[in-house]
């Protein structure tokens, strides 16, 4: 029998080519990215922060700067997952207009610990204070680590107008006169008020509370029963 010639196709040729399939895997994925990520750049949901989200204060910045320092992401995320478990245990669902002055953000997916995304308001100032010089002082069965030296250490003041000038490069628009008076504000506070003062501004900008004046609970997809009201 003869043997007939055989002709490869245009996709076979590909497929026994490496370097040919490498070149063209990675054109497909580099332009299947750019039209996924870069209108991400340029959406307002992403790059517009939602009603009350504003700017980290003085203090509470110095604060997050410590929150980064000690490593609190190791254990903690911030950010609320849309499902109805995490919405019932933390409450509304994290949006990107939360974060938008947050640089670098701490989302994170390690979670040792709870999610911190809403934990503004939760505790009183005291509860942290306590919970953060010794958890097991109120958590008894609690792992987290003790940070005593918080409440020793003073807040670094003089740092803090060339940090806000950063943020301010950024994106973060910090006025002339919130930089000019940041150092007073911070001065003589301790690394411990700092840390309490970020925690308690956590997510606060989107609690149910706000949601319901809001009217959007709706769109939450979930109902509004929060775990406190399911409690009563
Ligand atoms: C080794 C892991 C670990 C690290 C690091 C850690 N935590 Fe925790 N954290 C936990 C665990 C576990 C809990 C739950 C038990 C408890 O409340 O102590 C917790 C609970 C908390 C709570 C209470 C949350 C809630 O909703 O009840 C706060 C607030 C908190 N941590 C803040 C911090 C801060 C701030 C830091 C950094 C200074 C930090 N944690 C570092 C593990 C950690």
């Amino acid at each position: 029998m003869a043997h007939t010639e055989h002709k490869p196709s245009g996709h076979e040729r590909i497929e026994t080519n490496n370097f040919l399939m490498i070149v063209l895997i990675t054109l497909v994925v580099a332009v299947g990215g750019l039209v996924e990520i870069v209108p991400l750049f340029f959406q307002h949901s992403t790059t517009k922060p939602i009603e009350g989200v504003k700017p980290y204060p003085a203090l509470q910045l110095a604060g997050r700067d410590i929150y980064i320092r000690e490593g609190c992401y190791v254990c903690h995320s911030q950010m609320v997952r849309p499902f109805h478990a995490e919405t019932l245990r933390y409450g509304p669902y994290s949006v990107a207009g939360e974060f938008v002055y947050d640089h670098p953000f701490q989302w994170g997916s390690k979670r040792t610990g709870p999610d911190l995304a809403r934990v503004g308001g939760r505790y009183s100032d005291e509860w942290h204070r306590i919970h953060l010089i010794n958890p097991r002082d109120l958590v008894p069965e609690s792992n987290m680590p003790a940070y005593p030296w918080l409440e020793r250490r003073e807040v670094d003041a003089d740092s803090l107008p060339g940090k806000m000038r950063a943020l301010r490069k950024l994106g973060v628009p910090y006025t002339d006169e919130e930089i000019a008076k940041a150092a007073e504000e911070v001065k003589g506070k301790t690394e411990l008020e700092a840390l309490i003062a970020y925690l308690q501004g956590l997510g606060t900008a989107r609690s149910w509370d706000k949601l319901a004046q809001q009217g959007q609970t709706a769109q939450q997809g979930v109902s509004v029963q929060t775990p406190a009201s399911a409690a009563q």
